[in-house]
């Protein structure tokens, strides 16, 4: 099990590219291995969690061959050097179509990927043919009950021990439904709507919340029928789905900890390059902008059909604020990171309707609390979020990322603004989203 020992060094300066982008990643594979004929997916990040996704359609016979990129490390001084992560690389996939899927050989395993179960869930719904879905410790504790029961509804039929994986699923013929989802979550949507391209007529998601949108604009890229309006989605089943030629922007929920970084450590200033700012993933920007951050996005312009910028922050001083609504999906993926920095805002940041929390790839809501009262924080857990006192500096600590990639990076940034070093434990389970990224940190580093 892998370590990081971390302490402020020096400022954070230059400029650099995040790995590609994690959900648009698994979407590119799941709508080329259904489309006819070959697509290219340029930029795809070569990371545990998407080749989950990958592993998954070659078990169901389509072929992806996988071309890794090799990594780009500019250095043109007096210019900081451009760092870019290891992970980008071409994938090419000769799709089957929506019914050329085989059944696939032994269970499918999808690691510590929750993307990677659920919209799995919703093509299998659609399939003629029965399948096992498994994964690591981390996914077999999270809950599969919000895909399966409307999935459920439109046809298919899933086994499995109190709706928690492993679970097997049986597709057939689908009916659409009309879907009100008790909770703001893409992949639930996603799961439906990938289910709806096996029905005739329209099937329609709305969910309390919108969250993020990557399947509705890729699947319309793809020609689908599909509608959004507000936080409704529909999708007109039995459209054929064209290949495509797409890259993948640089991720913004792996861009957040140098967001963070750069704002909180004293003397940085950060371009983070060629970044996805979708507006229903960058909650953070917002809220970090109304607790006084100087963010700036320049470069603003359009890739593959996702809105793309280069993010550039500077060291600021923070104040606290009360958050919760409509800022909770927008932001889901960054509210660990964002704690640290409330954890140094001043006063007191106040989090609420944040219980998805609790079913990340840990209960960040408990890991957070625990982690950050290593480090002095005073923190209340609330059921759905938590409540930070700011302070000063943080005390330097030994702390554990609880296998949570995204708890394990905020923690190393955590480990810049205490006053020794800190040990953050457990940290192999960053490689699921964004290898190198204690490399790019230290070359930030100086
Ligand atoms: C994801 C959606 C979010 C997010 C996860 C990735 C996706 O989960 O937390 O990391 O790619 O669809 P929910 O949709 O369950 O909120």
């Amino acid at each position: 099990m892998d370590q990081i020992r971390i302490k402020f060094t020096n400022p954070l300066r230059g400029e650099l590219i995040p790995p590609p982008d994690k959900s648009i990643s698994h979407r590119a594979v799941i709508l080329s291995a259904l489309a006819e004929g070959k697509s290219v997916i340029r930029n795809f990040l070569h990371a545990e969690d998407p080749l989950s996704t990958v592993g998954a359609f070659r078990q169901m016979g389509v072929e992806i061959e996988v071309r890794s990129q090799k990594s780009e490390v500019r250095s043109h001084p007096p210019i900081p050097p451009l760092l870019r992560g290891e992970q980008g690389g071409v994938v090419i996939i000769n799709g089957n179509g929506l019914s050329g899927l085989r059944k696939p050989q032994g269970d499918i395993d999808c690691g510590n990927s929750g993307t990677t179960m659920r919209l799995l869930c919703g093509v299998l719904a659609g399939q003629p043919f029965s399948a096992m879905l498994k994964g690591d410790a981390s996914l077999t504790r999270r809950p599969m009950r919000r895909v399966m029961e409307p999935l459920t509804q439109m046809g298919a039929v899933f086994k499995s021990e109190n709706g928690y994986p492993p679970l097997s699923v049986t597709g057939g013929e689908l009916k659409p439904i009309t879907y009100k989802s008790p909770v703001a979550s893409a992949q639930v949507k996603s799961a439906i709507l990938l289910a709806g391209l096996y029905c005739d007529g329209v099937t329609t998601v709305t969910e309390p919340e919108k969250s993020r949108d990557h399947t509705e604009r890729m699947l319309k890229a793809a020609g689908a029928e599909i509608k959004v309006e507000g936080s409704t989605a529909r999708v007109k089943g039995r459209t054929v789905l064209s290949p495509q030629d797409l890259t993948v922007p640089a991720d913004f929920s792996s861009a957040a900890f140098f967001i963070a970084a750069g704002i909180l450590v004293p003397g940085s200033e950060i371009l983070i390059k060629n970044t996805g700012v979708n507006p229903t993933r960058t909650g953070l920007l917002e809220i970090l902008q109304t607790m006084g951050a100087d963010i700036r996005l320049e470069n603003e312009r359009e890739v593959s059909g996702e809105p793309v910028a280069d993010i550039y922050v500077k060291h600021s001083t923070l104040s606290g604020i009360d958050l919760g609504g409509e800022m909770v999906p927008k932001t889901i993926d960054e509210f660990p990171i964002l704690c640290v920095a409330a954890a140094l805002a001043q006063g007191k940041t106040k989090i609420t309707g944040a219980k998805e929390l609790r079913v990340k790839e840990s209960d960040r809501i408990a890991t957070v609390a625990s982690e950050l009262r290593k480090m002095g924080v005073n923190v209340a857990e609330l059921e759905d979020g938590l409540i930070i006192e700011g302070r000063e500096k943080l005390r330097s600590a030994v702390v554990q990322s609880y296998g949570d990639h995204r708890i394990a990076m905020s923690l190393a940034v955590a480990g810049l603004l205490a006053d020794g070093e800190t040990v953050v434990s457990d940290t192999d389970c960053i490689n699921t989203s964004f290898p190198g990224f204690m490399e790019i940190m230290r070359k930030l580093e100086g």
